[in-house]
């Protein structure tokens, strides 16, 4: 290769770290294949769906916030084939960025593994102030007053943008607990996340059952609030009409993350190559069918003008007139969002512990807990890191950055599917994307799409971040790497 910027990681070496690390000094193998798909609902099912569906709806799509759910879906399945032809090929924690390192080598690898942390300790970040949203209208629904302000607004301004955000303290405890519950343990964090799992699956389908109910009860109120389907665009890029459904899709996008976080999980399967695609594909095709019926009986229940609220679901129970699944779904979306927001640290600290062990980051970073097995540092700092972030800014930023540093990571995976396919024919694959390289151009063009429809701020925050990503790169990673150390080794011989 003769730039050695682009020199790739050596399937061979990918596959001798998977296997040696189900060694002694490895992370554990624990998780089955029920694991995995309650892992990717864990993940999914989240701030996306219990708020941002209000957000998205009052102020760029109306009920064509359902046309934005089946647009990010359908980027997601043509991502998710391709994520599970890499997850079953290539066990390892790291995911898309290991993918990467593989096929187009070590910059655009870091710029994944980069990316990755806007998906992942952003994303938790974001889910954190969804979750605090929900706490604050619990303690409301039953009157109480909290001895102090959970929510103490702070007004800054970023990029000359006027902002208010909160210091959230009720986010930032969350994830202080949770950094504590990874830090004891990958199991016992597996079995927390099947219990928040259930109650999260069973909220979802309550909503359904009695936005159905009431559906049939009072069809000309439903449809009052479904027209017009397509409120007419104000003018402005994404404010309604088409380029408004586009900017939507953009933005619930989020919703669908976390089908990637299983593959993260990879390296901690006890069966890789069978589970793998069951656990990614199995929980998007649950999670896609829940949305469109979610955000279909929501905007008919309440006018889309009306979502824009911290927990739009719980909302609309208030409308239905049950006032005991308002409780419900707050107590649910409470538990449901923890179990989010641990997948998205799990996840974090899983892909910078395969950084660090390629010498892209510092070694401390991968350093295991000498007796649970987990990598205890990465977890503290991406806990402070993420709670901070969860404490100071608000929740429609955060999410979008998130789908902007998730949706760089979907291109370059689907990309690489196409990439493999070319320059490693013959490996074996247990599982084959379907029609290369119609489905991983096709999942190229969705993602690109998704991300040109968001808005400035969010750009002007992921171009930075990028950015302060290649001075790490070029300062520190690139003289580290064990890739280019061996290459150097092999020039100087
Ligand atoms: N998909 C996850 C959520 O909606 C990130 O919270």
């Amino acid at each position: 290769m003769a730039n050695p910027l682009f020199a790739t990681k050596p399937i061979k070496t990918i596959l001798a770290e998977a296997e040696d690390s189900g060694g002694e000094h490895g992370l554990k193998r624990a998780l089955g294949p029920i694991n995995l798909i309650t892992l990717g609902i864990g993940a999914i099912i989240g701030a996306g769906i219990f708020v941002l569906t209000g957000t998205a709806a009052a102020q760029f799509a109306g009920p064509a916030i359902v046309i934005s759910y089946i647009i990010a879906g359908i980027g997601c399945v043509f991502a998710g084939l391709c994520y599970a032809e890499f997850a079953s090929m290539m066990p390892i924690a790291g995911s898309a960025y290991t993918y990467g390192y593989a096929t187009m080598g070590e910059l655009v690898a870091w710029v994944i593994g980069w990316a990755l942390v806007l998906e992942y300790a952003f994303g938790a970040a974001t889910v954190a102030v969804g979750w605090s949203g929900f706490v604050s209208d619990l303690v409301s629904f039953f009157g109480v007053t909290l001895p102090f302000n959970a929510n103490p607004k702070l007004a800054f301004s970023l990029f000359g943008h006027p902002m208010a955000a909160q210091v959230d303290i009720f986010a930032l405890s969350a994830l202080v607990i949770i950094t504590i519950i990874l830090v004891v343990g990958v199991k016992e964090s597996a079995n927390f996340n099947s219990a928040a799992v259930l109650i999260k699956g069973a909220i979802v389908l309550v909503f359904i059952a009695i936005a159905a109910m009431f559906a049939f009860g009072h069809w000309p109120h439903m449809t009052a609030n479904w027209h017009p389907f397509i409120p007419q665009n104000t003018g402005q890029f994404g404010q309604f009409g088409w380029s408004g459904i586009m900017r939507g899709a953009g933005v619930v996008f989020f919703a669908y993350i976390g089908f990637d976080a299983v593959s993260t999980a990879a390296q901690e399967a006890r069966n890789p190559q069978k589970d793998m695609p069951f656990g990614i594909l199995g929980s998007l095709v649950i999670c896609t069918t829940l949305y469109i019926l979610v955000s279909g009986l929501l905007t008919g229940v309440v006018n889309f003008s009306k979502l824009n609220v911290a927990a739009p679901v719980a909302d609309a129970t208030r409308v239905i007139g049950m006032g005991w699944a308002t409780v419900l779904i707050d107590l649910g979306a409470i538990a449901g969002l923890a179990s989010v927001m641990m997948v998205m640290m799990l996840g974090q600290s899983r892909v910078l512990y395969t950084m660090s062990r390629d010498g892209l980051l510092p070694n401390w970073v991968g350093e295991l807990h000498p007796r649970f097995r987990t990598p205890y540092k990465t977890s503290m700092i991406v806990g402070v890191f993420a709670a901070s972030l969860a404490a100071f800014f608000p929740i429609t930023l955060l999410g979008e950055l998130v789908s902007l540093g998730t949706l760089l990571a979907f291109t370059i995976v689907s990309l690489g599917v196409w990439v493999m396919r070319v320059r490693h024919p013959e490996m074996h694959r247990p599982f084959r994307t379907p029609l290369v390289p119609v489905v991983p151009i096709c999942g190229m063009l969705v993602a690109l799409a998704l991300m040109f429809s968001l808005d400035r701020p969010a750009w002007i925050g992921f171009g930075s971040w990028l950015v302060l990503g290649l001075f790490i790169y070029f300062g520190y990673s690139r003289r580290h790497s064990r890739v280019q150390r061996s290459l150097t080794g092999r020039a100087g011989d």
